[in-house]
């Protein structure tokens, strides 16, 4: 079988990392292009990336020169973006236009209401929002994201409790990990011996997408779920796996056992169909008493699950509970894979399975 070839842009930053390592041996894409700012243009990747993995470069990669992240120089059908938030904008509509799936992390177009904000477990039914990307554009091309990485990890938790027991309110407070803020991130000086009480943009972003991934899609519109929710988000000096404390109020409450049994009973499209990525358990409820806990949890799954514990009642909102997510997998590279992992087995790159191969074209 001919693997789809696949583009990375922002290769060298701690998501492209990541998603080299997801992608190296993946059945179904194949790493075709990589590519970064001009700083990096024309390096050898190995050259130009400050490899933070504790795994080595693949060595077929190492040599790969990288490219411009120029749509007419990058020709892969499925692009993964981990572009900066001020380029992404702009050039992921550029690579759509010229006919590329476009599959995010940046945050421009995750609350455009033509883009699906996909959670493949939660909303794959939004992924029919593309057709009217497909026509704005006059291509095949179309751009698709994953959440913030606060973001995804909170809703994977709220989902099995929103669709059986209706949400109201949500109150969230993160502590997140360094690896949240790129390469090289937070100056050391600024973080250890401390807490940071804020990110910029974040707590907007863990306010309102969730709203987006909850809603309700039906004739090509999407209508946005009816849940307040506030956010405190705060930088610790922790490496991967942001930690959240979280309080609900319920339309209808159930009771603990309830609640336990939506966490441990939530399945979805993914691991009906068996996606390499997906986690057999998206959601996974730890009984101890003192878990989740960020060094411990956060790779379990293969950084693909949100991990909860500590179910109790609230004295403001109905119940509150803890929950950890690996940011840069599942909150990031991960999540970006998972969903063109959709739309293969959905038969949706079907006609570029025929595009190959990529790497001839490139040299
Ligand atoms: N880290 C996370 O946990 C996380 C989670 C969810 C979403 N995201 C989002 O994912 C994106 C990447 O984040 P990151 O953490 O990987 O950041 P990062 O470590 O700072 O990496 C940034 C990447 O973008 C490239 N780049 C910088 N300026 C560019 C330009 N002008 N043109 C083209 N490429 C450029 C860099 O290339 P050079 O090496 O050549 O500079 C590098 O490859 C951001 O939009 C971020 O908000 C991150």
């Amino acid at each position: 079988m001919n693997k789809i070839p696949v583009a990375i842009l922002g290769a060298t930053g701690l998501v492209g990392q990541r998603f080299i390592t997801l992608l190296k041996d993946h059945p179904w894409f194949e790493i075709a292009e990589l590519a970064a700012s001009d700083n990096s243009v024309g390096k050898r990747y190995g050259d130009a990336a400050k490899w933070q993995l504790p795994v080595e470069i693949p060595e077929h990669l190492k040599e790969m020169e990288l490219l411009p992240s120029d749509p007419v120089r990058v020709h892969a059908p499925l692009v993964f973006s981990a572009l900066p938030t001020d380029i992404a904008g702009y050039l992921e509509v550029e690579f759509a236009k010229r006919g590329a799936i476009v599959s995010s992390n940046a945050s421009p177009h995750r609350m455009d209401p033509d883009v699906p904000l996909l959670i493949p477990e939660v909303n794959h039914e939004h992924l029919g929002l593309v057709e009217v990307q497909k026509k704005k554009y006059d291509s095949d091309g179309y751009i698709m994201c994953n959440g913030n990485c606060t973001t995804i990890h909170l809703v994977l938790a709220l989902a099995p409790l929103h669709k059986r027991f209706g949400l109201k309110k949500v109150l969230v407070t993160s502590m997140q990990a360094l690896s949240g803020a790129g390469y090289p991130g937070v100056a050391s000086l600024d973080i250890i011996d401390n807490v940071v009480p804020y990110i910029g943009g974040e707590e907007d972003k863990v306010e309102t997408e969730p709203l987006k991934f909850l809603g309700t899609y039906a004739d090509g519109a999407l209508r946005h779920a009816d849940i307040r929710i506030s956010a405190h988000c705060n930088r610790v000096a922790t490496r991967d796996g942001h930690l959240e404390t979280v309080s609900v109020e319920f339309a209808d409450k159930p009771s603990t056992g309830d609640i336990i049994a939506a966490f441990d009973e939530f399945r979805g499209l993914p691991q009906e169909l068996e996606l390499p990525l997906a986690p057999a358990h998206p959601t996974v409820y730890r009984r101890e008493k003192d878990r989740p806990q960020v060094k411990l949890d956060r790779d379990a799954e293969k950084g693909m699950a949100t991990i909860i514990g500590r179910l109790r009642e609230c004295n403001v909102l109905d119940y509150k509970f803890a929950l950890l997510g690996h940011n840069t997998l599942r909150g990031a590279a991960g999540a970006t894979v998972l969903n063109a992992e959709l739309l293969y087995a959905k038969g949706m790159l079907k006609e570029h399975e025929a595009k190959m191969p990529i790497r001839e074209r490139n040299r």
